[in-house]
């Protein structure tokens, strides 16, 4: 966040310029836990909308964890001008594990309380969820929606959460890269992708980067198999065998597997770890669409009197989830995916 453009929080917000709906005077915004390309476009659609509804608009730094601390800074519509095109979020982010305590969410609240914030919007994943489905359950708790933001797409009541496009890109074009090289000096790859419980971003990468396989948290991995199937394309002539691998997709990661498979074959092997590069960059055109759309959403179900909701996506159309509904489980791998990558590999 511009220092020059954001004032602490001892300076009062921008004054309120129209009417006050349904009784909220300010409303904070936070994102909390991993990030994802496109936060900061959520951040800016939400307080350009909110500053639209008449209300003085908070950014909370570093998610719930500055939320205890009061690390709050009132915005207006320039500090958060010249965002919209960065990775990471401006406001911060945060794993709180003091949050995760009634006393932590009670502090919060006061915190809340005495900045005159009724409203609070939250972007991130589940963990983010669960946090705020405790704040609104508070006696006295604000009212809160929720945008999905998470790299894995796991969030159940949209079919795409903010920063997964991006991700997914991102790691698709170091897989067009290592497929240069496999092509050329002819070795076995493996390339780790984030996803410690979730297959998304390696099943559209692997089906996305035509590679071998995708090894993924959901379906169980025979080693054999996968030996098998490697001999027989390298026997049919293949060349530049690539294999994905979600990192939560085999015990001891792609590592683990590379060596395994590298000595059934007894062939040489390299193994890429992308790591946070994937949570990084410039977020991708849809990322920063769908960010739009749903800090939008955001406040203007908040402003219709909703809470306890998250906005998402589905079929192309905004649509409200309750929290519970929304974290209850994790959203599944699609099916037809799946069975796209063997067939095509
Ligand atoms: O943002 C979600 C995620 O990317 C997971 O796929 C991954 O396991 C996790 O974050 C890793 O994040 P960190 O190392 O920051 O805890």
């Amino acid at each position: 966040m511009s220092a020059t453009k954001a004032k602490r929080t001892s300076a009062r917000a921008a004054p309120v310029r129209r009417r006050q709906a349904r009784g909220l005077e300010a409303i904070g915004v936070l994102t909390s836990g991993g990030d994802a390309p496109g936060m900061n476009a959520a951040i800016r659609a939400v307080v350009r909308s909110a500053l639209g509804h008449g209300v003085a608009v908070f950014g909370v730094q570093r998610g719930y964890e500055g939320l205890m601390e009061a690390d709050l800074i009132a915005l207006n519509r320039r500090s958060v001008g010249n965002i919209i095109q960065r990775g990471g979020s401006v406001l911060g982010s945060s794993r709180a594990p003091k949050f995760r305590t009634k006393a932590g969410r009670q502090k919060a609240r006061r915190v809340l309380e005495a900045h005159g914030i009724g409203g609070l919007v939250v972007i991130g994943g589940g963990g983010t969820m669960r946090g705020a489905r405790a704040l609104v359950a508070l006696d006295g708790g604000p009212v809160c929606v929720a945008v999905p933001a998470t790299i894995d797409n796991d969030i159940c009541g949209t079919d795409r959460s903010i920063g997964f496009d991006t991700a997914i890109n991102t790691a698709l074009n170091a897989l067009d890269n290592i497929r240069d090289t496999a092509h050329t000096v002819e070795l076995l790859h493996f390339v780790e992708v984030m996803g410690r419980d979730c297959g998304w971003i390696a099943l559209m990468t692997g089906v996305g980067g035509g590679a071998e396989a995708a090894i993924l948290p959901e379906t169980p991995t025979d080693v054999d198999a996968l030996c098998h199937r490697i001999d027989e394309r390298l026997s049919a002539g293949k060349r530049g065998v690539i294999v994905v691998v979600a990192e939560g997709g085999f015990d001891g990661g792609a590592t683990q597997l590379a060596k395994e498979v590298g000595a059934q074959l007894k062939l040489e092997y390299r193994v890429n770890i992308l790591g946070h590069i994937q949570r990084g960059g410039q977020p991708s055109a849809s990322d920063r669409v769908l960010a739009s759309q749903l800090g939008v959403a955001a406040v203007d179900a908040l402003f219709s009197g909703r809470t306890g909701v998250m906005v998402g996506e589905v079929d192309r159309r905004v649509v409200t989830t309750p929290f519970d509904e929304a974290i209850r489980r994790r959203r599944g791998l699609d099916r037809d995916l799946i069975r796209l990558m063997s067939l095509l590999a």
